[in-house]
């Protein structure tokens, strides 16, 4: 090969680099037809999770709310800010409240950073919660949607026990005190309540141990499971064919064309021949059937991207609003009165004030246990997919109960009890 030819051949490589980088990630230009937008989808990682076309059902803001959504981004930004934090933060007694300070006076955008973490925690467990909520009064638990709420479920405990690990890491008053009462209530478990008590303390009270534990779960053990329930209920909603959707009409017909063959009289038998289909799409156009379906490149696409920027629109307002709390360093002397629990624990507290054993263990496991049941209990198949179906009307009036009295608990819990847990106005 001469020198010049050379010359050239790495001009051109260098003039195509950019455009050969880009092809050898993205295999596809962005579609402009159905076949390519279809392609997309499916050869590209991340949106891979998608189908290639979704139930318009799917879309509409009003059905899901973008709750299930919201708590996945709300995950992904508290990966984010965990990660960031963990450069700073250290699991010692002697130390964790200091790097706090550091944090809030010498670290840049430190604070901000803390505040982002915070109220992304607070608002996943209210959210997650929501979305529950959202499922159960729609009737999305149905066949063959069981083991997913199942899931799910998991999904809200795992949840409700990282934030509560989050909880410690200040190591400051309200985490040292709050956490104290936390785990006092398993220690109301029957039997096994005070080995599970030491077995999240590693000791008889909160003190190193406990940090440490709880910083292992919060930081690599509840998020890595958190993850995989995650890919498996996202896998699952593929599986059992898309969101929920209300019963559409019977499809067309199968219709049975007899033929007679004339061409080989000899072989004069009548062939039957079933129309299993209709073929949709600008391919081939048989019939006239009405096509529910839309691309999920762009549609499904651009509402996710609009949920992910609300909720990062929102923490970030949140966070330059409102500072995360932080109290004076620990003093084990000196309890607050009253000492209260997170706020997603404070129905639980308010019951524990009446009943030890009933309120902290014996109701909330009822609870779990038939929250787990109930796609297994509630078999008819009326009401799916609309939001407070007449069918439904018995099953949504015992949960909205059972929500109501719930966050009755709470709100009494936050605002409404004063020292030694008496009854105070907030006014
Ligand atoms: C970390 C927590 C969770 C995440 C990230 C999550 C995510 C999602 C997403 C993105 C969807 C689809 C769209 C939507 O409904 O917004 C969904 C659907 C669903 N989720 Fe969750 N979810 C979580 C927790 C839960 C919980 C606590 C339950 C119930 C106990 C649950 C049960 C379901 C069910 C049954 C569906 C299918 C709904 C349908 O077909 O209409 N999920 N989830």
């Amino acid at each position: 090969m001469s020198d010049a030819t050379k010359e050239t051949g790495l001009l051109t490589a260098v003039r195509e680099f950019p455009a050969n980088v880009w092809s050898s990630i993205f295999r596809n230009p962005l579609p402009s037809n159905d076949l390519e937008r279809a392609s997309t989808s499916f050869t590209n990682f991340f949106l891979h999770v998608h189908p290639v076309k979704v139930h318009r059902n799917t879309l509409r803001p009003l059905y899901t709310l973008g709750l299930g959504l919201m708590s996945f981004f709300l995950f992904l930004i508290l990966v984010v800010t965990g990660v960031l934090l963990m450069f700073y933060y250290v699991p010692s007694t002697t130390q964790a409240y200091d790097r706090m300070l550091d944090l809030r006076g010498s670290v840049a955008f430190g604070i901000f950073l803390r505040n982002m973490h915070r109220w992304s925690a607070h608002g996943m467990v209210a959210i997650v919660f929501l979305h529950m909520c959202r499922v159960f009064f729609t009737g999305a638990y149905k066949k063959p949607r069981e083991f997913n709420w199942v899931l799910g479920v998991g999904l809200l405990l795992v949840t409700l026990f990282l934030s509560f690990t989050g909880y410690l890491l200040p190591w400051d008053q309200l985490a040292f005190w709050a956490i104290t009462v936390g785990t006092s209530i398993a220690g109301y478990a029957p039997l096994v309540g005070k080995q599970i008590q030491f077995l999240l303390l590693g000791d008889a009270t909160v003190g190193q141990e406990a940090l440490l534990r709880f910083y292992v779960l919060h930081v690599a053990v509840l998020p890595l499971v958190l993850t995989l329930l995650i890919a498996i209920h996202f896998w699952r909603i593929r599986k059992d064919g898309g969101l929920s959707r209300p019963e559409e009409p019977a499809p067309a017909q199968a219709v049975t064309v007899t033929v007679t063959a004339v061409a080989a009289p000899d072989q004069a038998k009548k062939k039957t021949y079933g129309l299993q289909g209709f073929v949709r799409g600008p391919f081939t156009k048989v019939g006239n059937v009405p096509d529910n379906s839309v691309f999920s490149w762009p549609n499904l696409l651009i509402a996710e991207l609009f949920v992910f920027v609300l909720v990062v629109a929102a923490i970030l307002v949140l966070s330059l609003m409102f500072n995360a709390p932080l109290e004076e360093p620990v003093n084990v002397m000196h309890p607050p009165n009253p000492a209260k629990a997170p706020w997603y624990f404070l129905g639980l507290q308010e019951m524990v004030s009446y009943s030890a054993f009933w309120g902290g263990v014996g109701v909330p496991g009822i609870f779990v246990l038939l929250l787990l049941l109930v796609p297994y209990i509630d078999r008819g198949t009326a009401g799916v997919g609309k939001w407070f179906a007449r069918e439904r009307l018995l099953a949504n009036t015992i949960f909205l109960t059972l929500v109501l009295v719930n966050v009755m608990f709470i709100i009494i819990g936050t605002f409404f009890r004063g020292p030694n847990w008496s009854m105070v106005l907030p006014w």
